[in-house]
């Protein structure tokens, strides 16, 4: 079964998804941890805590690799950027070494970023990619990553990286896919605030039409977290 965990708001939450992480991080101490972090405006205070005593202590920085569920299709210090959200956020901040940075590449157009990242997953994750860990949010109409509810059926399977178009701002964006995404050892979800109370009712009562819905780790439902503030829980005990 899934976890769900609810805090009474955005600092609580960010609080304990950290510490979540730094958990799921110190199983990698002498190994490499591949992290791959989500976008949007949810996961900032998440990031800044983990950049912040004592957490910044905690996390194997120099063995770990920092990867994206997804990217617009912007330069890397466009305010749209999610490499800029989590590079102010997160890795200014702490010692993850330049090389271990997978940015998804949008300067270079949709299709050319997505096939480098594609490159790259297979170079350092081998032919059958999974990060260890794997951060989402997810948008009020139901999309996670950058796979909305208009054409998420049409993703190709066996496909770790797809091309999509949509959200806010509505640009081309390069995504991973659920083969990727259910492929992680370990699933964060991250939804705060009364607009996704809604959609995250029907995630959780496994809406199909609703793309978050088909977050399904294959290694088990207890691989995936969910960590909300009340208002977007504020529906689950109805049904939820
Ligand atoms: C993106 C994100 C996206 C985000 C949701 C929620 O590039 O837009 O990766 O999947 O997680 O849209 O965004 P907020 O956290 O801003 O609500």
């Amino acid at each position: 079964m899934h976890e769900v965990v609810v805090a009474k708001d955005r600092e609580a939450v960010a609080e304990l998804a950290a510490g979540f992480i730094a958990k799921i991080a110190g199983r990698y101490e002498d190994s490499t941890f591949n992290l791959s972090l989500s976008g949007g405006r949810t996961p900032v205070l998440l990031y800044e805590k983990l950049a912040a005593e004592p957490l910044i202590e905690e996390l194997p920085w120099k063995n770990t690799h920092i990867w994206w569920g997804d990217e617009r299709v912007v330069g890397p210090d466009d305010p749209a950027s999610n490499y800029r959200m989590a590079r102010e956020s997160l890795l200014e901040r702490v010692p993850v070494p330049d090389g271990q940075i997978h940015r998804i590449r949008g300067e270079l157009g949709a299709e050319e970023a997505a096939s480098r990242y594609r490159d790259e997953l297979l170079q350092n994750l081998g032919t059958q990619p999974r990060f260890n860990l794997c951060v989402l949010g997810v948008g009020a109409d139901g999309h996670t990553a950058s796979i909305f509810p208009e054409h998420f059926k049409k993703l190709k399977i066996g496909e770790p990286v797809a091309v999509t178009y949509g959200g806010v701002p509505e640009v081309e964006r390069v995504t991973i896919t659920f083969d990727l995404i259910n492929a992680c050892d370990q699933i964060a979800v991250l939804a705060q605030g009364k607009d996704k109370a809604e959609i995250m009712q029907r995630i959780l009562m496994g809406d199909p039409t609703v793309p978050a819905s088909h977050i399904e780790p294959i290694g088990g439902e207890e691989r995936l977290h969910f960590f909300l503030d009340s208002e977007a829980a504020s529906l689950l005990d109805k049904g939820g």
